[in-house]
């Protein structure tokens, strides 16, 4: 394992020299992998069309890199860690020697299905340690995967199997979640339907459920294991080759397809994970993301196995069997550091500290921060309980697109202040402006966060769509990647993220576009049209508030919500359901047609006493209306 930063000092020459010589800067740090041919050339990059390519002309494979390259070292260390749904089930583990195996073995399933370098890989899955196999055999043999949160409803799967025109979709028969077991087959199942790209479906089988069957299509994942041997040799790729697509949503129209390619991923998810964690060698990690984010891809997988580390998965809920649930398995295993959302924050500590209490948390050393600010009371009940005013907090930020932490505390050496992500890594290069793409130099300053060069694992493209990118990232400020964040520099030039400046809202850390939300509503056969808006939410961090216009006068309006909840579970899912919805006669609208979201912000937040300029609006009448209608925000 390479040199991790040790002072403020040390991280301020680095910053330095990151900016005055990025090419030089990140070679070195490259250096440490195994690359089957060095590159040519370091960077070549324009953020007009854009056009970034880090690494050009290497050849490598990112599974050598997290998996072979340990095995004389740490060959009978712990990769991973995996903890089950069920108290009293055991958990697994998988050394390196044996994960190296098991993937080279599912490289093979793959390959005996027909998946060649380049094809599309789909995983609906539920944190079973065959995920993680899953992702590393895709990227053994060249595929490019493209994971989907297995809360994802079957149309919402289907759009993104289609996107990609995936070949094949690796699933489970269920997934045990708290006290439910999910079916997880039958949504491919009705996924399947609408894809004609798919020829093969490998089932896990983990709740022994019974599941419909296709023969021909359907293959269970232990029948085919055992037809392969454990012997697969590393694709040969290029550092630029696609890695893996993650959808994510935008404020616009359906969800987009974010692109990563192998090397400069490869060499920003180690450096990042190694220096703001300061993993050391035999520490044990656990970042509680799903796979189906960019946490899980970034901080459970890539990062950790790429340094060498043991890094947990779990499989259930924070809350199941009760809310002490993390802290009995950071007990059990003697955590050391541990990174999770704001949300399941304020959620445990709704529940009290007794569920803290009964367990012995002294093993850890670091806790994490990720996915939306977190407020002053839930870093400090954090910070105190679970920290016992001993360990930093990492809030990082960053996104789907970034790859890996942009802005963050390195652990024990940035010092720390309550709800800022606080500095730039090294090769980060953070820039406020205004409204018109002015620069705000100096500190004491806000505006709209953009970066200014790029950095290894910036997204490359968004898939199928170049344009898309283009327009999204780089064009509301020429030359510079926007990132949809409003952010504070304070006077000591520390950052602090103020949340979304455009339609996305965050909810449990979830993120997804109002218009996304607004046309699942809008499927519903009796709504005519419907705004949706975030709300602040205790636990959540934002609440989704709906204002929906319907076809007639409605008569039995709960009735009418609980249609809508089903329309939107099936269209998107679960995570997607508004908190409140409100009927409207009208939204207030501008003459051009354009919806005065302003105004429905101050409705769902509760405070409709100044709702500013109104005269603009078409029919100034409907505010007066929406107001007398107006859900408590409590
Ligand atoms: O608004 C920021 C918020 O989450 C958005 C990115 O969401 P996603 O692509 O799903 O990735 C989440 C996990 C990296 C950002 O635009 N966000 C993420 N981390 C933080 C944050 N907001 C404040 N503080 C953070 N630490």
């Amino acid at each position: 394992m390479s040199e991790r930063i040790k002072s403020l000092e040390a991280y301020h020459q680095e910053y330095e020299r990151s900016v005055a010589d990025p090419e030089g800067f990140w070679a070195d740090k490259a250096r440490q992998f195994q690359w089957q041919k060095p590159w040519d050339q370091v960077l070549q990059w324009n953020f007009r069309d854009p056009d970034v390519k880090w690494f050009l002309g290497g050849k490598l494979n990112i599974t050598e890199n997290c998996l072979d390259r340990h095995l004389e070292t740490r060959g009978d260390q712990t990769a991973i860690l995996w903890e089950p749904n069920e108290t009293d089930e055991p958990g697994k583990s998988l050394t390196y020697r044996e994960l190296h195996a098991e993937v080279c073995r599912f490289a093979n399933v793959l390959k005996a299905h027909g998946i060649e370098k380049g094809d599309r890989v789909c995983l609906y899955m539920p944190m079973i340690p065959e995920l993680a196999i899953s992702v590393l055999a895709c990227a053994r043999i060249g595929a490019v995967h493209s994971v989907v949160f297995a809360g994802f409803s079957a149309s919402a799967l289907a759009d993104r199997i289609n996107d990609a025109s995936a070949k094949a979709v690796l699933t489970s028969d269920g997934n045990f979640r708290g006290k439910k077991s999910i079916p997880v087959k039958s949504v491919v199942d009705e996924a399947l339907q609408q894809c004609t790209s798919v020829s093969s479906c490998i089932v896990v089988q983990r709740t022994k459920d019974e599941v419909d069957w296709t023969p021909g299509r359907d293959f269970w994942w232990h029948e085919e294991r055992e037809k392969v041997t454990a012997d697969c040799a590393a694709e040969t790729m290029d550092a630029e080759d696609m890695l893996f697509i993650l959808y994510t949503s935008g404020s616009t129209g359906k969800p987009k397809g974010v692109v990563h390619t192998i090397g400069g991923y490869m060499v920003y998810t180690e450096y990042s994970f190694r220096n703001v964690f300061q993993y050391e060698d035999g520490d044990i990690y656990w970042c509680t993301a799903d796979i189906g984010w960019i946490t899980g891809h970034s901080y459970i997988i890539y990062g950790p196995l790429l340094a060498g580390a043991t890094t947990m998965m779990f499989e259930g809920v924070p809350t199941y069997p009760d809310a002490g649930r993390f802290w009995q398995i950071v007990e059990k295993h003697r955590v050391n550091i541990f990174y999770t959302a704001p949300t399941a924050i304020r959620a445990l500590q709704a529940f009290g500290e007794a569920y803290v209490e009964k367990y012995d948390l002294s093993s850890l050393k670091t806790l994490g921060s990720v996915g939306e600010p977190i407020n002053k009371e839930a870093w400090e009940w954090y910070y105190e309980h679970i920290g016992k005013k001993k360990c930093p907090i990492v809030d990082t930020w960053w996104q789907t697109e970034t790859g890996g932490i942009m802005i963050s505390p390195l652990a024990g050496i940035t010092p720390l202040k309550p709800t800022y992500a606080t500095l730039p890594l090294p090769g980060v290069q953070p820039m406020l402006v205004d409204a018109e793409g002015k620069e705000l130099t100096g500190n004491g300053v806000e505006g709209n966060l953009c970066i200014k060069f790029p950095w290894p694992s910036i997204l490359r493209t968004t898939y199928g769509d170049h344009e898309r990118c283009r327009q999204t990232y780089f064009s509301t400020y020429p030359d510079m990647y926007f990132t949809g964040d409003g952010c504070r520099r304070d006077e000591d030039g520390y950052y602090r993220i103020l949340g979304r400046v455009d339609d996305v809202i965050n909810v449990s850390g979830h993120r997804m576009g109002t218009a996304e939300v607004e046309n699942a509503i809008n499927e519903h056969p009796d709504v005519i049209e419907s705004a949706v808006v975030g709300y602040p939410h205790e636990i959540k961090g934002q609440g989704i508030y709906a204002f929906v216009i319907c076809e007639e006068d409605v008569t039995d309006e709960e009735k009418l919500r609980q249609e809508i909840l089903g329309t939107v579970t099936k269209v998107i899912g679960p995570i997607a359901k508004p908190d409140k919805i409100q009927v409207v006669r009208g939204l207030p609208k501008t003459r051009s047609g354009k919806i005065m979201r302003r105004i429905l912000r101050k409705v769902a937040e509760g405070d409709v006493s100044n709702l500013g300029d109104t005269s603009t609006l078409l029919d100034p009448g409907v505010v007066e209306d929406i107001k007398s209608g107006a859900l408590s925000s409590a």
